[in-house]
């Protein structure tokens, strides 16, 4: 199985982590080690990178990536949320870095056959972690309609959610869906035709991806982390997040902006008696987004943004 690198936007990511030699660092999301691996180079001789993946696969192609460094990585097999408790394991009180590359990666899309694309005929699965027990194929053979209904729209923004709900729930009452590919089929077919052809994505793109964020929690996981990352960070350590859509954006930009200015004092008041101290400014007020060119040779980098703010 071959990992390819398709670390997105690289270049800004690397300029604005603002990294030293000898900063702690952490990778949240390892995916194929790009970052990670650029992230190490700048933080030797003795600096050190907690490198952080759900997926196993991930861990293991980082562990060999990242082997000439060994003595200055460790790797986990967990949720990013569960960072508190690594770093307190570790003894370690603040990081100089923090990145998030959020959602999935190429080789899951490509070589995961766990049912991520809908190009491919693979189980439905869309668990990162296989260590938890809710699948793909739980929720579309087993959900009520209603639930389904609120997932596709909810983590989709998916305007035919109704009918594709009510054609999951028909064809399941004779036979289970077991298929990236039957969904994808059942999906297409419940989109009225002229929203199917000639269109931008693909008609399955907004359902499957409600899915996977269904079946990884992805949303509760990044609120909650967002919730405590100044308190992870050291005084001036950087957070770097790359999204992939605005259900994930909006969750980063509101963490941001209830620490930058979270004061509760009727605006007519002339000075702040809430006693509000921001913990994170952010360094651009819009997100960044990738170049033409880095576009053009990555098109899975079309929909990214990275927000970066640092520790005050
Ligand atoms: C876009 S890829 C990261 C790519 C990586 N930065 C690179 O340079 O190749 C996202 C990775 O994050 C992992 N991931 C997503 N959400 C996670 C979470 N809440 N906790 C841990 N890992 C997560 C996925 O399993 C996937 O491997």
């Amino acid at each position: 199985m071959g990992f390819e690198h398709t670390s997105v936007m690289s270049q800004e990511v690397h300029e604005h982590q603002n990294l030293k030699p000898g900063n702690i660092s952490v990778d949240c999301t390892l995916g194929g080690a790009g970052h990670a691996l650029a992230t190490i180079k700048a933080i030797l001789p003795d600096g050190f990178l907690i490198g952080i993946d759900q997926d196993l696969e991930a861990i293991d192609h980082a562990e060999k990536t990242l082997q000439p460094f060994k003595e200055n990585v460790r790797l986990f097999h967990n949720n990013f949320s569960d960072l508190p408790e690594i770093l307190n394991a570790n003894g370690i009180k603040g990081v100089n870095s923090i990145l998030l590359d959020l959602g999935f990666s190429l080789n899951q899309l490509k070589n995961g056959n766990r049912g991520f694309s809908f190009n491919k005929n693979e189980p439905l699965d869309m668990r990162m972690d296989i260590r938890n027990d809710l699948t793909a194929f739980e929720i579309i053979n087993s959900f009520q309609e209603d639930e389904l209904i609120n997932i596709f729209f909810k983590f989709g923004e998916e305007k035919f959610s109704r009918r594709i709900a009510k054609r999951i729930v028909e064809t399941r009452r004779d036979t289970p869906i077991h298929t990236s590919s039957e969904l994808a089929q059942i999906i297409t077919k419940a989109i009225p035709a002229k929203f199917v052809y000639g269109q931008r994505i693909h008609p399955a793109t907004r359902t499957f991806q409600a899915l996977r964020i269904a079946v990884n929690r992805e949303l509760e996981r990044l609120e909650t982390f967002m919730e405590i990352v100044p308190s992870l960070l050291l005084k001036g350590g950087r957070l770097c997040v790359i999204s992939f859509h605005s259900l994930e954006d909006r969750i980063v930009k509101q963490a941001l902006r209830k620490f930058e200015g979270g004061c509760t004092c009727p605006k007519n008041l002339p000075i702040c008696l809430c006693g509000f101290v921001p913990q994170m400014k952010s360094i651009f007020r819009k997100p960044l987004i990738p170049t033409k060119e880095e576009i053009a040779l990555n098109p899975m980098a079309r929909s990214s943004k990275l927000r970066v703010a640092q520790k005050v």
